[in-house]
């Protein structure tokens, strides 16, 4: 009896999982780096096993509950105990207030919280402000910016002009910009941009 067999789907690769594939280039234990948008966890998660044992995260939201959802996923990993984190309920504009640096890597999922108010997004303004703290002096020089923008929603638009603009400024001798994105998507895709740090600006 000729029996077809079933049939078998690959899952497509999420722009969120190509973004931990290239960052853990970049980092390792006893890394320090930044979780600029907490939301979920999903990142302050993937950043403290990579940089555990020895590592520092600093992990930003303007909200609180979503600083309670990354604080409740953390709680459940097994980490050593000089693994430090730091939940700040700020805006990632005031980056510079918290953190010395030099960063390893500072990673940023723009848009809104998942499950929760649309409305309330990331802006230009205080991802202006960050981007200029990282940039000028926050990242080491072999270290990384990760940023995953869309375009989709209210405001996403206008927020991914003024990055890719702001990247055109960016001096080829001091840093290197790499933006993905899936070519064939049926709805509008997230853009992932790659700022590696080869020198900084001061
Ligand atoms: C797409 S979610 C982040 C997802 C998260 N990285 C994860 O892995 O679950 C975007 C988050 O950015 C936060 N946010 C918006 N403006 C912010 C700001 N100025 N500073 C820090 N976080 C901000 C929102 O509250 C929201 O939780």
């Amino acid at each position: 009896m000729n029996q077809t067999p079933p049939a078998t789907k690959h899952k497509a690769l999420r722009i969120t999982a190509m973004n931990h594939v290239m960052i853990k280039e970049y980092i390792k234990p006893g890394s320090e780096v930044i979780d600029a948008t907490a939301g979920n966890g999903h990142d302050s998660i993937f950043l403290l096993k990579q940089i555990d044992p020895g590592g520092t995260l600093y992990a930003f939201d303007t909200q609180a509950a979503a600083l309670e959802n990354t604080k409740n996923r953390i709680e459940n990993l097994i980490l050593n105990s000089d693994t430090k984190f730091h939940l700040i309920n700020d805006s990632h504009g005031n980056i510079h207030q918290y953190i010395k640096g030099p960063a390893d890597a500072a990673v940023f999922n723009l848009g809104y919280l998942p499950g929760s108010d649309h409305t309330v997004t990331t802006t230009w303004n205080e991802l202006y402000k960050a981007l200029n703290a990282l940039t000028l002096h926050l990242i080491k020089p072999g270290g990384i910016i990760s940023i995953i923008s869309y375009s989709g929603h209210q405001g996403g638009k206008e927020e991914q002009e003024k990055i890719f603009h702001f990247l055109e400024e960016l001096p080829a001798n001091k840093f290197s910009v790499h933006i993905t994105k899936k070519w064939n998507a049926i709805k509008s895709s997230p853009v992932l941009i790659l700022i590696e740090c080869l020198k900084n600006e001061l």
